[in-house]
């Protein structure tokens, strides 16, 4: 992806018949077989299925983590696959957002160390790093908390400093790989709501995985992975989970 805006007639990110195994002769798994999709601009994507089914997985190709097997994945038009790991490395720092289960915060520094440290990575002034930092964290309600080691957090917290960390880098694409999975589902419901707003305020496209059966209420769509394929096109919908009157869907384009 250039630094150029990508066309709102493209599709943000897009996979063509993607397949990743694993591993060769009596280990191999063959851990998605074929999977095709797009994700537009601003919208919530949100993959489900159960353990196993491929979710980390294609969540990691799409962010350009790991290589797929076959098939092609476009982010912005421009095809990962091809890229160097150098290439990789720039475009996922500046484009993309990553969230982990496990939060992935460093444990001696503080909310807003932790969120200065992938800026200083890529080469933002000190100054645009603290006061970025300091932007991010009160957007997602942790002004109060910025002093604050990660073992000072609660779970919910903790999440919120990684998600303002994703933010600070100011991307097009937050990747969330089951974002709520050590949160209670109270907690998990805010961190979900967070997501959606980032999506609707600041215009990020947000693809989450996650097994919490509330997730369809949070997402514009759903893609449910079974055994490495996506099933249900009928639950592909553009407005399923949307609650009708709380948002409308992406316009078409
Ligand atoms: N690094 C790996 N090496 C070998 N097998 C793997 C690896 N990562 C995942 N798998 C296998 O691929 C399948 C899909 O895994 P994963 O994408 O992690 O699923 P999910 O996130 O839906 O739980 C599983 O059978 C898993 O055991
Ligand atoms: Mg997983």
């Amino acid at each position: 992806m250039n630094a150029s805006p990508i066309p709102a007639s493209e599709p943000l990110l897009r996979a063509e018949e993607v397949t990743r195994v694993y591993g060769s002769g009596p280990t191999r798994v063959e851990a998605l077989r074929g999977v095709s999709l797009a994700v537009w601009r601003g919208e919530v994507v949100a993959l489900q299925g159960r353990s196993g089914s491929g979710k980390t997985t294609l969540l990691n190709l799409l962010g350009g983590l790991d290589r797929p097997t076959s098939g092609r994945i476009f982010l912005g038009g421009q095809e990962l696959s091809r890229l160097s790991e150098a290439e990789l490395t720039r475009i996922r720092r500046r484009h993309i957002g990553f969230v982990f289960q496990a939060f992935a915060l460093h444990p001696l520094l503080s909310a807003e160390e932790n969120v200065e440290l992938p800026l200083r990575f890529s080469g933002v002034p000190a100054r645009e790093r603290r006061e970025r930092a300091r932007r991010w964290l009160a957007y997602v309600g942790l002004d109060a908390r910025r002093r604050h080691r990660p073992f000072e957090l609660s779970g919910g917290e903790q999440q919120r400093v990684a998600i303002a960390r994703a933010l600070a880098a100011e991307p097009d694409l937050i990747l969330a790989d089951e974002p709520t999975g050590q949160l209670d589902s109270a907690t998990g419901a805010r961190i979900l709501q967070l997501l959606r707003q980032v999506a609707r305020e600041q215009q990020i496209t947000v693809v989450m995985t996650s097994h919490d059966p509330a997730i369809p209420e949070f997402a514009d769509r759903v893609y449910t992975l079974a055994d490495g394929r996506l099933v249900e096109p009928a639950a592909q919908s553009r407005t399923a989970g949307n609650p009708p009157g709380v948002d409308s869907p992406p316009p078409p384009r």
